[in-house]
């Protein structure tokens, strides 16, 4: 992949002050011209997370200019007196031909529209959680990239969390022992989406999460979902994903209305047991050293098959806890960082279009068991016309045409 803007004169004036609006000093928050090489990143969507990138985005290393886009000009005018971007537009088609990259984090029933709206002008592009709200969607984004030969990333910031690599670290290290359950909550009062449900707003991440640190996918998903405050917005959902491959079901539970607000993966395994919880800022992960003599009810004197089998575990274990250190930084620059050097690189990021498309056809099954009450296989066909590969060493396991969310094959739970 080449750079697309290397004649990095030819960038002033290109932003319609005009469409910025007369009260925006864009002329003054014009910053020094990129360097040759350096990228130009566009922030779509400058609202209360896509401000989070154009804060962070200008001190990652490969970056020489940001450009904050998003059709509400307070928002433009606020930016530009905390921040000094090179330039801001009301409007992504009248700034694409200066960008190298773009960073979409408009409301999710827009990402896909604005998402391929880059990809077709050339441009790199990271898409916030979800990447997509349909299959068809979000399939068709890994399509165009890979057409093009473009970066496309799924924003799911909890793969490049500290905390989550050293859940996944105990995990996959055997640290736990044999997992046998696990299970997330999302909870807090509010905020209510404008286009989506709790589901497709705040079950992302908890499905990212446990892809990735059981570095599985699920082969099927029962969910339940109600509407309480808001009488036609699921407000509260609860999904039960089978890891069939691992031999263990996970539960997420998000809610839009709960008194308290949690952040928590509680990982249940043989040898032990560990919390990550997002909000205990100085001690994230907790490992239990706890546990039940199981083998006194499954393999203990009579069997699992005797007559035995009603009987309680025999003996509790009751050890130490302990608060591994983490050297944290914020997740949003290392994924920053992860985008610029994937497209510096030409690699395929950490959580690419692909990955991307597996959290939305997993969320768009458990909408379909939502609807029907059943349970719904997850169809993860590859797609025809992709790399092999979905991250680092990873074959891929998911995607294509026949993947729609109306291919998932349902069964009673
Ligand atoms: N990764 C995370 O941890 C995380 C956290 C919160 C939100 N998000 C995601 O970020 C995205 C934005 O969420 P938010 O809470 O910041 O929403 P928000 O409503 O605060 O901001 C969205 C902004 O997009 C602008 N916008 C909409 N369509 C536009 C368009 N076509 N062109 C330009 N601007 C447009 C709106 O004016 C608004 O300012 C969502 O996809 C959400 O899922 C991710």
């Amino acid at each position: 992949m080449q750079y697309r803007h290397d004649d990095h004169t030819a960038w002033s004036g290109l932003i319609d002050r005009e469409s910025a609006g007369a009260a925006l000093p864009i002329g003054e928050a014009v910053g020094e011209p990129a360097r040759r090489g350096e990228l130009t990143i566009g922030v779509v969507g400058c609202g209360y997370w896509g401000s989070k990138h154009v804060r962070v985005l200008p001190s990652v290393e490969g970056v020489g200019r940001v450009v904050a886009i998003d059709h509400n000009q307070r928002i433009l005018d606020a930016l530009s007196e905390r921040y000094s971007c090179f330039g801001y537009s009301r409007s992504l088609p009248e700034v694409l031909d200066i960008l190298d990259a773009v960073v979409v984090a408009t409301p999710p029933r827009t990402h896909a529209m604005v998402a391929a709206a880059a990809l077709e002008a050339g441009c790199h592009v990271l898409v916030e959680k979800p990447l997509a709200t349909s299959v068809t969607e979000a399939e068709e984004l890994v399509k165009l990239a890979d057409r093009r030969g473009l970066v496309l990333m799924s924003g799911h910031t909890f793969e490049y969390n500290p905390a989550v690599w050293k859940l996944r670290d105990l995990i996959q290290q055997g640290e736990l022992g044999q997992i046998f359950h696990v299970n997330t909550a999302r909870l807090n009062l509010g905020l209510y989406q404008g286009d989506v449900n709790v589901l497709w707003d705040l079950a992302p991440h908890d499905v990212s999460i446990l892809n990735y640190v059981l570095d599985a996918r699920p082969s099927s998903v029962s969910a339940w979902a109600g509407t309480h405050a808001h009488r036609q917005v699921e407000d509260v959902a609860y999904l039960r994903l089978h890891f069939d491959e691992l031999g263990l079901v996970a539960q997420v539970h998000v809610s839009w209305l709960d008194p308290c607000k949690v952040r928590r993966v509680t990982v249940l395994g043989s040898r032990k047991m560990a919390i990550y919880d997002d909000l205990a800022e100085d001690e994230r992960i907790k490992v239990f050293d706890k546990g039940v003599a199981v083998d006194s009810v499954h393999h203990g004197a009579g069997s699992a098959e005797s007559d035995d089998v009603g009987s309680r575990p025999a003996a509790y274990r009751q050890g130490g806890i302990e608060c591994p250190y983490i050297d944290f930084e914020e997740p949003l620059a290392i994924e920053n960082r992860s985008f610029v050097q994937s497209i510096r690189r030409d690699v395929e990021p950490p959580s690419g279009g692909r990955s991307g498309l597996a959290v939305v056809q997993i969320l768009a099954a458990a909408e379909r068991s939502m609807a029907t009450g059943r349970l719904v296989d997850i169809d993860y066909t590859p797609l025809v016309d992709g790399p092999l590969l979905d991250g680092p060493g990873r074959p891929t396991t998911v995607g294509t045409a026949a993947a729609r969310d109306t291919a998932s094959s349902e069964r009673r739970p």
